[in-house]
């Protein structure tokens, strides 16, 4: 057996498991004390409404021998797509059925789909960075280029076409740093994109917070797009789905081979999502769904509004919170983002993500999320008041 060493070449663990860990070993010295997490963005309002309905529904299907369900398609059921596909045609996208399939999660596909490509390939990722982009590509032994994300630019880099790269990875709204790419923007990365022949794997996972339409949900509305990019969505943030795990996957079937080896690498690897959670997400794209999931985003954005609005009168430096559940702020006093991570754990009892851990570039940054309670975000700005 001859082990794959590209895992030695990762950092020792993940992100969001080295924050877990330096809290749980606080909270185990200082019982006593109340913290709060603003940390991984991890949802806190429950399902809605419509979704549990259509849960409970499927379940008693599930225990009567005519509406009982084994495997079903790897790619989702025709239910859920043509419901994605119907979601889609509100940013004017028309997506075909066999171009949406379904799956347990953005993080999950985008890793998975990296089965299509040759080792050989390029990758072009933002620094910040989702660490999900860079950790599977390290894994698979590829070569990563950085295109740094900086004030400068608004957190939002534009192609050099100096750099070649075949794998672009873009978010927008942007994890961690909040910022969203607009129309005109996003039209200069498919431009080199086709221009190079490359793919961009499009993480659409926020789509849901934007707030106007300068900025796309879907980097399909953009012309020539579905000939250069698979775009990657979720149910977590937008419908509280962390915990029930589900997302769509768009492959164009213009965008060369594809298509048909994704349906080819789904139906090996992959037995499909749980019938019931995919009548819970039917349910989130009805009219009264869409209603009840605007409730809760609204309620994430109340938040964020509150975070914003007391970094602003502590004149504390930040972006995001807009079109986005993250803040980006500078550490204050000049604090690194680890550093930073630690005086506020320890004297104010919040925990948030360091930006370093998102890239070179995220040092002396941090990262807050509005997924809190609203007494929690609350409170934990009284916190910050007192320390600032
Ligand atoms: C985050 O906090 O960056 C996200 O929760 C990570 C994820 O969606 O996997």
């Amino acid at each position: 057996m001859k082990r794959n060493t590209n895992y030695d070449n990762l950092e020792q663990s993940y992100l969001f498991s080295i924050i877990g860990k330096k809290v749980n070993e606080y909270k185990k010295q200082n019982p006593d004390k109340k913290i709060i997490r603003l940390g991984i963005g991890d949802v806190t309002k429950p399902l809605c409404p419509s979704v549990i309905n259509a849960m409970h529904k499927a379940v008693d299907e599930m225990g009567v021998q005519e509406t009982f369900r084994g495997y079903g398609p790897e790619q989702g059921y025709d239910f859920l797509r043509t419901a994605v596909q119907n979601y889609y045609k509100n940013f004017s996208v028309n997506l075909d059925l066999p171009e949406i399939f379904i799956s347990d999660g953005a993080k999950s596909d985008l890793g998975n789909i990296l089965d299509l490509f040759d080792k050989n390939n390029t990758v072009l990722v933002p620094d910040p960075v989702y660490p999900v982009y860079v950790d599977t590509n390290i894994m698979a032994g590829r070569v990563v280029k950085f295109v740094n994300a900086k004030v400068e630019n608004n957190f939002l880099p534009m192609p050099d076409n100096n750099v070649k790269a075949d794998i672009i990875y873009i978010c927008s709204p942007n994890n961690p740093t909040g910022a969203a790419y607009n129309r005109e923007q996003l039209k200069e990365w498919v431009k080199y994109s086709l221009k190079n022949g490359a793919v961009i794997l499009y993480d659409a996972a926020y789509e849901a917070f934007i707030e106007d339409n300068t900025i796309p949900h879907s980097i399909f509305e953009i012309e020539g797009a579905k000939n250069c990019a698979i775009e990657f969505c979720s149910l977590s943030k937008t419908a509280g789905f962390t915990g029930t795990r589900c997302g769509y996957t768009i492959v164009p079937e213009t965008i060369g081979k594809l298509n048909k080896m994704w349906v080819r690498r789904q139906t090996t690897k992959f037995n499909g999502v749980p019938y019931i959670v995919q009548r819970g997400a039917e349910a989130v794209f009805t009219e009264q769904g869409q209603k009840e999931i605007k409730i809760n985003i609204d309620y994430y954005k109340k938040n964020a509004k509150i975070i914003s609005d007391t970094l602003a009168e502590l004149g504390i430096w930040h972006v995001g919170g807009k079109h986005s559940p993250y803040i980006w702020l500078k550490c204050p006093n000049n604090m690194k983002s680890w550093e930073f991570f630690d005086y506020l754990l320890n004297n104010a009892q919040v925990v948030g993500t360091p930006g370093v851990g998102f890239g070179i570039n995220g040092e002396g940054f941090f990262r807050l999320t509005s997924f809190g309670s609203y007494e929690n975000t609350l409170e934990a700005m009284e916190r910050f008041k007192k320390l600032f």
